[in-house]
């Protein structure tokens, strides 16, 4: 059904009649659709339901436009990112006419579902600018990193969970809490595996975050578990280009201290919060896709 989301999404790039739209579209590559799995497997293969997948996965396609120009990233989905080859100008409009293509065709979904999805990318756009001013230091507030990953990804993540619920007739709320949690588990997760793969693997540049001054769980806990020395030398490192002998520091301190097995703890424990949540309410695809965001190499 996912064949269906994708036609769906080259109707609406279509409808622009903008050759060049087309042809950047057409060079990003697709991604997981992670968010367009969930969305049909909550709501099914409904016509408004293929629209809402569609839609999230511009708005989502557009969002990480914008944030390989914020993080000065070059590849994205193992292919040089927009940026990287057109420039951070063509990147920033691509994402804006995805954005603003994505709220028209979300208006004629009616008001709740509208809302519901708008405001998750008010959220989002307020989560990327508390990541970029949390990393103008090193953030050692736990409190701080959570909500601000709850404001860039889970967002997304709760009202695309919430909208097909609403489309199904299913309890919104319940939908939206499984959404939540798997949101901040599934970029806790990425921010482990950001130090724990490699480039090729991701599609992405690894060991950037720290390079690029956020200091995501695992360098929060690092630091918490570290003495006066170790922890000078940490933030000695911080938003810096790290040579191979400081990133095998980080790694080994990391290891020495199991900071990863700790932040994966958490994120799993997230995530079985989420499934035992369907499970009540029978929904027992949706522990597979949970587990499938949690277990994941990329
Ligand atoms: C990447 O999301 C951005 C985050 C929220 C971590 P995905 O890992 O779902 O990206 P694609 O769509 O599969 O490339
Ligand atoms: C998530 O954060 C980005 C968005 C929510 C748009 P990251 O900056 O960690 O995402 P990646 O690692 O570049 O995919
Ligand atoms: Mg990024
Ligand atoms: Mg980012
Ligand atoms: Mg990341």
């Amino acid at each position: 059904m996912l064949d269906a989301v994708e036609r769906k999404i080259e109707q609406y790039i279509q409808d622009l009649n903008d050759p060049e739209i087309t042809a950047l579209y057409r060079a990003l590559p697709a991604g997981k659709r992670l968010r367009a799995k969930l969305i049909l497997k909550i709501a099914g293969n409904g016509l408004s339901a293929v629209k809402t997948a569609a839609i999230v996965e511009m708005i989502h396609a557009a969002s990480l436009l914008h944030d390989d120009v914020i993080d000065d990233a070059d590849t994205r989905r193992a292919k040089p990112s927009l940026n990287a080859l057109y420039g951070n100008k063509t990147a920033i409009m691509l994402g804006d006419v995805l954005y603003s293509k994505g709220f028209f065709e979300l208006n004629r979904l009616g008001v709740p579902i509208a809302q519901m999805i708008s405001n998750a990318v008010t959220q989002l756009s307020l989560g990327e600018l508390k990541d970029v001013s949390l990393s103008s230091r090193f953030n050692t507030d736990r409190d701080a990193y959570l909500h601000m990953i709850y404001q860039k990804t889970a967002s997304l993540m709760e009202a695309s969970a919430g909208a097909a619920a609403l489309l199904a007739g299913k309890p919104a709320d319940a939908y939206m809490t499984y959404g939540r949690n798997l949101g901040i588990a599934f970029q806790m997760i990425d921010d482990i595996l950001d130090i724990t793969s490699d480039s090729e693997t991701l599609g992405k540049p690894a060991l950037h975050d720290y390079e690029e001054g956020k200091t995501t769980l695992p360098y929060i806990y690092l630091h918490e578990a570290l003495d006066k020395a170790g922890q000078e030398r940490l933030r000695s490192l911080h938003g810096k280009r790290l040579t191979d002998e400081e990133q095998a520091w980080i790694k080994d301190e990391m290891k020495e201290h199991e900071i990863i097995q700790k932040s994966f703890l958490e994120a799993q424990e997230l995530a079985e919060e989420a499934i035992s949540l369907m499970d009540n309410e029978g929904e027992r695809a949706l522990s597979s896709i949970a587990m499938a965001m949690i277990e994941r190499d990329f």
